[in-house]
């Protein structure tokens, strides 16, 4: 294993049984991501993405592979550890931001310290600071429900981050947004990458955005893969539809 190696993912298969058949999603996949690195992960809907972010963030178990967290492995971990693993090492971001509505954004920040038994006095202070940093000090005292959608996703950006995680799993976290608003969030991850020192993982359908990232990876038929130069051009995408490799992104 390098030093610098933050997650490391040895051979990773995962198979779902559906029906009578056996479904191969991920394949003798392997990744370093390095400490500090923005990775982009791109690839067509149905390729395996969220599969793969799930095991990266110890949500769900790989049928066969190792991962590593510095040099610790995570499937080694009884389900209380992992849970623990999960709550002071990793920040999720999803298309979704799933706040609790009825809670205000302030609580729905301080949630997971809270769960990792910091004092509500406390854990108010941090979660404000996040909410500050996300540029929504006039919101903290609304209720989640009633935010817009952009709102929504900075206050879960906010959540994700409350814990000072090292390491940030976002999946298609600007998909479901407008281009203005996803641009917003896309430089908020950025930002925060860099002020937190964090090593981001970001699977994107907009290739605009992957471009910006340190380093772009496919995953395709099972595998990550670099993507060919040439075979895609970010520079002239609007949207978050474009084609790569002969492939249909939607
Ligand atoms: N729990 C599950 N049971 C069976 N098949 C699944 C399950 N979760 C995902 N899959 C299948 O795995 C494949 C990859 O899904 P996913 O990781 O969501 O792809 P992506 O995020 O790249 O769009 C899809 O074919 C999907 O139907
Ligand atoms: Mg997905």
């Amino acid at each position: 294993m390098t030093t610098n190696s933050r997650i490391r993912a040895e051979s990773l298969s995962r198979r779902y049984r559906s029906g009578a058949t056996d479904v191969t999603v991920l394949d003798d996949l392997w990744l370093d991501v390095r400490e500090g690195e923005r990775l982009a992960i791109i690839g067509s809907s149905g390729a395996g993405k969220s599969t793969l972010l799930h095991l990266l963030g110890g949500l769900d178990r790989p049928s066969t592979g190792r991962i590593y967290f510095g040099h610790r492995d995570i499937a080694g971990l009884s389900e209380a550890a992992l849970a623990d693993f999960r709550n002071r090492e990793l920040g999720y971001l999803w298309q979704n931001p799933s706040l609790l509505p009825e809670f205000s954004a302030l609580e729905n920040v301080m949630m997971p310290l809270l769960i990792r038994g910091v004092h509500r006095e406390e854990a108010a202070t941090q979660a404000e600071t996040r909410l500050d940093e996300v540029g929504l000090q006039t919101r903290k005292f609304h209720r989640a429900g009633e935010l817009s959608g952009g709102e929504q996703q900075r206050v879960a950006l906010a959540r994700a981050l409350a814990g000072n995680p090292r390491v940030l799993l976002a999946d298609e976290p600007t998909g479901s947004l407008d281009q203005r608003t996803g641009e917003m969030i896309f430089s908020l991850l950025a930002d925060l990458h860099n002020s937190h020192g964090l090593t981001s993982v970001f699977v994107t359908h907009n290739l605009r955005f992957a471009s910006k990232c340190d380093r772009i990876l496919e995953l395709k038929n099972g595998r990550l893969e670099t993507p060919v130069e040439g075979d895609w051009e970010p520079a002239g995408i609007a949207g978050d539809a474009t084609r790569l490799g002969g492939g249909t992104y939607v």
